[in-house]
């Protein structure tokens, strides 16, 4: 104990001695007779033990954490209302903002490529027929529905082609590919027009012996001899490239550029829910924006000049990636590296709640699943619901300075602010005239 408190003590014992004897002499001086001396002591008596009370209760009190007293409870962070996003400039936090972008209403498209209407009528001939499968049974929009329900995609873990064969690798959609750099989970293909000739003659697709077989189909086809010299003025005008080139130019038009999210971002604040705005904001703290960036949230798209190729699972050996088989197929990496991780080119997130099942065997089903499975093997986010994972502290012995992290994990309920976010990605389907 120190000199310090026995000090306070005895001097705290000496004023108590010396005023219970002046409260002794003041109730003897002001009370000569025997009743009013007994209700002087009762009334200064009372007086004094309610004071201490209180200043017992007070320092009991502060003894507990928390606003023990306070009336209003501290508000929780997800209960701040979305208004008051809305006041004032963005905080400076030192971070690089992310700038949120919308999807122009058209796509680009090449130079030797130029859209007209009669081009694309014909490309999307083209794409919906079957005649142009070796058994006539499967076009381009067997495996890209364009409907609300399917999204361009065809809601199967992996294709289904020529005489039921199976394919190893989920349709993506054909939606918004026209603003992709490049095409295929592998990203093998530069351009729609480079692109529409694989399907064609792959074997467990549409099955055409050659390319040479596919001109021919389409040249012994009289409707397409009139078409095709109307757009193409060139003294061979069924090739294989104009063929490629007119489905190329009908895929441009399959954009969605007017989802809610696009709304947002142009200025209708009621575009999204709350909840949707919380999942905007985490989608970008979490770091999903570190690669589905830029108006198609996709590095490997015409925006930016970003790498188009991400490893993925990029956290090694996780229970997802057993359960998922993520790791059978090395995507872009086959060949290249002798490394057990696959490459694969960033896809694009929009209409991701109409595309199911997910990744590029289609294993995953649902789209909350597809994102706890990013944010644990891409971002080495914990799954958690405690908010004590949420932080990791380090403390630096050399600088001693913590060094405090926030959102290590991922809750359950971000998960559905996130979701709910992606869902905000659906846009009105291109009319199909
Ligand atoms: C049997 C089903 C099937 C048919 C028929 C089919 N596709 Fe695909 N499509 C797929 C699959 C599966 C992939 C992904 C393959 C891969 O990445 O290796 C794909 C990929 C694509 C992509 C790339 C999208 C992206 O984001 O990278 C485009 C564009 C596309 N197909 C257009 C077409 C066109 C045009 C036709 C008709 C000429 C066609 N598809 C016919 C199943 C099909
Ligand atoms: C380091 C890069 C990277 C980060 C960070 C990242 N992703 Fe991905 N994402 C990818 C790649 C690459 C794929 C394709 C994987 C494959 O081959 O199936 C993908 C696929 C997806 C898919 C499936 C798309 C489909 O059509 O099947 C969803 C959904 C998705 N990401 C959401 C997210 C969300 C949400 C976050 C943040 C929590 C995130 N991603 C963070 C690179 C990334």
């Amino acid at each position: 104990m120190n000199t310090g408190i026995i000090e306070v003590l005895a001097f705290g014992l000496v004023a108590i001695i010396a005023g219970f004897f002046l409260l002794v002499s003041m109730v003897r001086e002001l009370a000569p007779n025997e009743r009013r001396k007994w209700f002087l002591g009762i009334g200064l008596g009372t007086g004094i033990i309610a004071f201490s009370l209180k200043i017992g209760l007070i320092v009991v009190f502060s003894m507990f954490p928390g606003p023990m007293l306070a009336l209003f409870p501290e508000r929780e962070f997800d209960q701040f209302p979305v208004d008051d996003l809305f006041k004032g400039e963005a905080l400076s936090t030192g971070k690089v903002a992310y700038t949120w972008q919308a999807l122009p209403m058209t796509a680009p498209f090449p130079k030797d490529n130029p859209p007209s209407p009669e081009k694309i009528a014909l490309g999307k001939k083209l794409f919906f027929d079957a005649r142009l499968s070796a058994d006539g049974s499967l076009s381009c929009a067997s495996c890209h529905e364009i409907s609300v329900e399917k999204g361009g995609s065809d809601g199967l873990p992996g294709s289904i082609g020529i005489h039921g064969q199976q394919g190893g690798r989920n349709a993506p959609t054909v939606l918004n590919a026209a603003f992709q750099q490049v095409l295929f989970w592998d990203g093998r293909a530069a351009s729609l027009e480079e692109q529409a000739k694989g399907p064609l003659i792959n074997p467990i697709e549409m099955g055409m012996p050659s390319l040479e077989s596919v001109v021919e189909t389409v040249n012994n086809i009289p409707e397409y001899r009139t078409a095709f010299s109307q757009v193409f003025t060139t003294e061979q005008p069924i090739t294989i490239d104009n063929i490629a080139k007119a489905i190329a130019a009908y895929e441009r038009t399959l954009i969605t550029p007017d989802s809610p999210y696009d709304r947002f971002v142009k200025g209708d604040r009621s575009a999204l829910s709350e909840k949707q705005i919380r999942g905007m904001a985490l989608f970008e703290s979490l770091g999903c924006i570190q690669c589905h960036s830029g108006p198609n949230f996709s590095g490997a798209s015409l925006f930016g000049d970003n790498t188009p190729y991400r490893i993925f699972p990029a956290i090694p050996y996780t229970e997802f990636e057993i359960r998922h088989r993520l790791s059978e197929d090395l995507g872009a990496a086959v060949g290249t590296s002798d490394s057990d991780r696959g490459v694969w080119r960033i896809p694009s997130l929009r209409n991701v709640s109409r595309t199911a099942p997910y990744f590029h065997n289609g294993s995953v089903r649902t789209l909350e699943e597809a994102v706890r499975i990013m944010a644990h093997v891409q971002l080495d986010k914990r799954l958690s619901n405690d908010r004590v994972d949420d932080r990791s502290i380090r403390w630096s012995e050399r600088d001693r300075q913590f060094n405090v992290v926030t959102d290590q994990a991922i809750s359950d309920t971000e998960v559905e602010e996130i979701v709910a976010f992606l869902e905000a990605l659906d846009g009105e389907l291109p009319a199909q005239y």
